[in-house]
């Protein structure tokens, strides 16, 4: 056998011995047998200065090559070995272990948010107000007459004679005009109070008021703008159903219901009646009108003109847009802060 056939037939076994080595040890011993001072491939490289001078060149270079491959071939069998090594313990590969969770939105802020994203489309913008508020702006400049019932102790909490926790969003009507002259196009997001506690009513619950006040603002302009909030927030097939009512500060007033999207005019595919809408076909969803000229009048000194502007208020309670959208079926389940009633929603 040529010194070239023997070196290339070392180089075979050894890469086949690397290859199958499987621990570090082994590895070590593989290294010191075919590469150590006293092993065979180092010493027929010591010897090249003896052979045949036209053998020399050949036989040095395989020689030396042969040498560099399984040095490079048994460096990287180590770093494979060494990796599965620690792989066992800790694979820095992997992803780190996940986040420790940082809760998500209640209901009633994703809700609120939802309906401020259609008003801010619509462009309005948003206008706050105190929780804590004077009993003129919650009841006397919105045209609350003094006998109105929602005015007795046992509708509202009374911090003293002058001063309430507000019973709606709407006394942010009021501040919103003293601020700004028309055109005005405001939404009134918060909390608002009432001594009630049932399966539909919390003493502290979320209300979202708008108001628009221009020239020439009509009951179309509200209905339109209705239209968009229902079909945006409950599905883009739904209708609203303007139905007469009354509040003081508005002049017509109306209930505004939405159409169901849970049913068919009232039924579902089975022939029973729809639990959601009852049976209707509507879901009342709100209260609105235009703004009652008496309001004007009590901010006129800040451009508000009542003989020359018109305006359209409407006001919705966030939960019950939740409960409707979701399907919710008492209100207190909202503040029981009971995580598996809370993980359902808020995934934002
Ligand atoms: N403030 C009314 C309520 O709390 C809602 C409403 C607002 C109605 C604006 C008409 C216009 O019930």
């Amino acid at each position: 056998m040529t010194a070239l056939d023997r070196i290339a037939e070392l180089q075979r076994e050894a890469e086949a011995a690397i290859a199958g080595a499987t621990d570090p040890k082994q590895l070590e011993g593989l290294r010191l047998h075919y590469l150590g001072r006293k092993s065979e491939l180092p010493m027929l490289l010591r010897g090249v200065g003896s052979l045949d001078p036209s053998q020399r060149v050949a036989v040095g270079s395989a020689g030396n090559q042969t040498r560099k491959q399984l040095e490079a071939m048994i460096s990287a069998r180590e770093a494979e070995l060494a990796g599965g090594e620690i792989g066992e313990r800790l694979d820095i590969s992997l992803p780190g272990s996940p986040p420790a969770p940082t809760g998500h939105l209640h209901l009633i802020t994703e809700t609120r948010r939802d309906i401020e994203d259609v008003f801010l489309g619509l462009g309005f913008s948003i206008a706050e107000g105190p929780e804590v508020e004077h009993v003129e702006y919650n009841f006397d400049a919105l045209n609350t007459d003094l006998t109105h019932p929602s005015r007795a102790r046992t509708d509202t909490f009374y911090i003293d004679d002058a001063t309430v926790l507000r019973v709606h969003t709407s006394p942010v009507q009021v501040r919103a005009m003293i601020a700004q002259p028309p055109p005005l196009y405001v939404i009134a997001p918060g909390r608002v109070y009432r001594p009630d506690n049932d399966a539909t009513h919390t003493p502290q619950f979320h209300q979202i008021e708008g108001l628009a006040v221009d020239d020439g603002v009509t009951l179309a302009d509200l209905k339109g703008t209705l239209l968009a909030f229902a079909r945006q927030i409950f599905g883009e097939d739904r209708e609203v159903l303007l139905r007469p009512h009354y509040f003081p500060f508005t002049e017509p007033s109306v209930e505004v219901d939405v159409s169901c999207f849970n049913c068919a005019s009232g039924y579902l595919r089975d022939g029973s009646l729809c639990p959601l809408c009852k049976g209707s076909g509507w879901l009342e969803v709100l209260g609105a009108g235009m703004v009652d000229p008496n309001v004007f009048a009590y901010v006129k000194d800040y451009g508000y003109d009542p003989e020359s502007v018109t305006g359209f208020a409407f006001g919705m309670g966030i939960e019950r847009i939740a409960m409707l959208r979701h399907g919710i079926p008492d209100l207190r389940l909202y503040f029981d802060n009971d995580l598996r009633f809370l993980r359902q929603f808020g995934a934002r």
